[in-house]
C-alpha cells in the first residue's frame, strides 16, 4: 500500500525537495507525495515542485481566516487520502481543527534540537545564546509551538565565526537527510506515540 504524503510550504520547499528525492531514490521504501501545498502564491518551491511533476495547490492564507483556511487544505489533503502530513518551512500556525483532523500525523521540522529554541529565528537564537551544539528536530505536530513528540533528532556544532547563515546553512543539509530518515521508519514500521516518547519498530 502506497504511503501518501501531503506537503505544507510557504517559501523555497527544500526539505519538501529533498524528501522527493529520497522518494525517487528509493529511501522511503512505498511513499509518494500526493500533493504539495503552499499557503502563498509566490513560494518559490512552488515551481520547483511542478518542475518534477508533483501536484501542487496555492491555497491563499490572505483574506481567509485560520478556521477557514484550514478548512480548505484539511478538504483537499482528505480527498487525496493522505496518510502523513510534512510541514516544510510552513510559516502558519495550525487550527486546533487541523490538529484534530490529522492527529498523530502530523510532522514538522525544526531548525533547533527541542525544546531549545523552539518558535522563529532559532538558528539565531542559538547563537545569541552561545551554545556550541544544536541541530534539527522531526517532531509530530500537536497543540503546542513546536512542542509535540520528538521522532527524530541530529546534532550539529556551532563554530566560533558562525553567522546566522552559515548555521542555517550546516544545519539544513542535516535537515534534508533527517525528515526522510524519520519518515522512513515511519513509513515502514509500526510506531506508537506513548505520552511524550515515539517508540518506532522499524521493519524495514
Ligand atoms: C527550515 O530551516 C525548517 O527547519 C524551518 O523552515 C525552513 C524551511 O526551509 N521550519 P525550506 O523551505 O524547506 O527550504
Amino acid at each position: 500500500m502506497t504511503y501518501r504524503i501531503g506537503i505544507l510550504i510557504s517559501g523555497r520547499g527544500s526539505n519538501m525537495l529533498a524528501i522527493a528525492d529520497a522518494i525517487d531514490e528509493g529511501r522511503i521504501g512505498g511513499a509518494e507525495i500526493a500533493l504539495v501545498i503552499s499557503d502563498k502564491a509566490d513560494a518559490g518551491g512552488l515551481e520547483r515542485a511542478a518542475e518534477r511533476g508533483l501536484e501542487t495547490l496555492v491555497i491563499e492564507r490572505r483574506g481567509r481566516a485560520r478556521a477557514q483556511h484550514d478548512a480548505e487544505i484539511i478538504e483537499a489533503l482528505n480527498e487525496r487520502a493522505v496518510d502523513m502530513v510534512c510541514l516544510a518551512g510552513y510559516m502558519r500556525l495550525l487550527s486546533p481543527q487541523f490538529i484534530e483532523a490529522f492527529r498523530g500525523r502530523i510532522l514538522n521540522i525544526h531548525p533547533s534540537l527541542l525544546p531549545s529554541f523552539p518558535g522563529l529565528d532559532a538558528q539565531r537564537q542559538a547563537l545569541e545564546y552561545g551554545v556550541r551544539w544544536t541541530g534539527c528536530t522531526v517532531h509530530f505536530v500537536d497543540e503546542t509551538l513546536d512542542g509535540g513528540p520528538i521522532v527524530a533528532q541530529t546534532v550539529v556544532p556551532v563554530h566560533a565565526d558562525d553567522t546566522v547563515q552559515t548555521l542555517s546553512a550546516r544545519i539544513l543539509i542535516e535537515e534534508h537527510k533527517l525528515y526522510a530518515q524519520a519518515l522512513r521508519a515511519l513509513a515502514a514500521g509500526a510506531y506508537e506515540i506513548t505520552g511524550r516518547r515515539v517508540v518506532i519498530n522499524d521493519a524495514s
